[in-house]
């Protein structure tokens, strides 16, 4: 007889609220050069377009980590042991999740952080249908702020903090160590950090990576204003803004930017801001780091590199790390 399972994942929540999102928005575009806070960029709508824009010619990291993924998985597995509880901040829809616990041995449960509380919702209830035996424990938070893990209810051996994708690309360094360490804390002692890095390489190859020809990464930033106009009462005007999105060399990253194409104003819940003919609001940084350079923001946050698997043309990482 066929089983089909009804049970649903208990989505503990700590989703920023409205107010939060409004207060990061307008002291992000008080700031001189203007910025708006990357987290936001991912509502549902966001979310699906960040998916699409992983499935681009363009995009190399997301089919190069699935490829590193594929053929080191027995090492990785090796490496992590039986009986772990993995916990993914920045959860998306992960493919790459379904990849490491299939091949896991006997996973103790799986716990998925992520901002968009539906795209969480489903990707939750996919995992259970999926993995019958494994408990599912997702939690809507930002993980850049306070929530609190669910516990387990079954033997842990290990907690792995799985961080696939290069999302630690996105902050600074000295925030990509705060999170790292974060990271650590999540894992405990015994426990270890397996992390996706994008590797830096000729700028020729990463530029389009984020502006691609069929325009989805434009789209991508500027939903951003879409999602201010409906969450926040805001009136910006799409069509005056741009995106561009070059690679600054001294600094090893990619600057994502909507440019304002005209002198303008848009208000914000009645907050009046102004924009200057091409004045542009970071949404994004995209950080890049060879393998000794990550090596050593990790041994900042008091961890140490014990695995780096890569691709033959080195575009992309999977690391290991365990606390000192
Ligand atoms: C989700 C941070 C890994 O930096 O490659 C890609 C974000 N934004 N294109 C990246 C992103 C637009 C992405 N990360």
């Amino acid at each position: 007889m066929n089983h089909r399972r009804t049970k649903k994942a208990t989505v503990y929540d700590f989703q920023p609220t409205t107010e939060t999102m409004r207060d990061d928005v307008l002291s992000g575009l008080a700031r001189d050069p203007k910025i708006l806070p990357s987290q936001y960029l991912y509502d549902e709508r966001g979310a699906r377009l960040f998916e699409r824009i992983c499935e681009t010619e363009e995009y190399y990291p997301t089919r190069t980590e699935i490829a590193i993924l594929r053929q080191n998985m027995d090492a990785i597995v090796n490496r992590i042991g039986p009986r772990a509880l993995v916990v993914e901040p920045g959860s998306g829809s992960g493919l790459k999740t379904q990849l490491l616990l299939d091949s896991l041995k006997d996973p103790a449960g799986y716990v998925p952080i992520d901002v968009a509380k539906q795209q969480l919702t489903d990707f939750a209830e996919q995992m259970d249908r999926r993995f019958p035996d494994l408990n599912v424990l997702p939690v809507c938070a930002d993980f850049t702020n306070a929530y609190e893990l669910p516990s387990c209810g079954s033997e842990v051996r290990k907690r792995v903090a799985y961080f696939p994708g290069s999302t630690i690309g996105n902050f600074t360094p000295e925030i990509a160590v705060e999170m790292l360490r974060h990271m650590g804390e999540l894992c405990g002692e015994d426990g270890g950090v397996l992390i996706g890095v994008d590797l830096k390489k000729d700028p020729r190859i990463i530029e389009p990576a984020y502006d691609d020809a069929a325009g989805v990464s434009r789209e991508f930033a500027l939903n951003y204003l879409v999602r201010l106009n409906r969450e926040l009462d805001a009136d910006f005007i799409l069509e005056q803004f741009g995106y561009e999105a070059p690679y600054n060399e001294a600094c090893d990253r990619i600057e994502m930017a909507l440019v304002s194409q005209c002198r303008q104003v848009a208000h914000i819940e009645g907050v009046s801001v102004t924009f200057d003919t091409n004045e542009c609001i970071r949404t994004e940084y995209s950080y890049k780091y060879s393998p000794a350079e990550f090596a050593a923001l990790a041994a900042q946050a008091g961890l140490t590199l014990i695995d780096v698997w890569t691709d033959p043309d080195r575009l992309f990482s999977v690391q290991y790390l365990v606390p000192q």
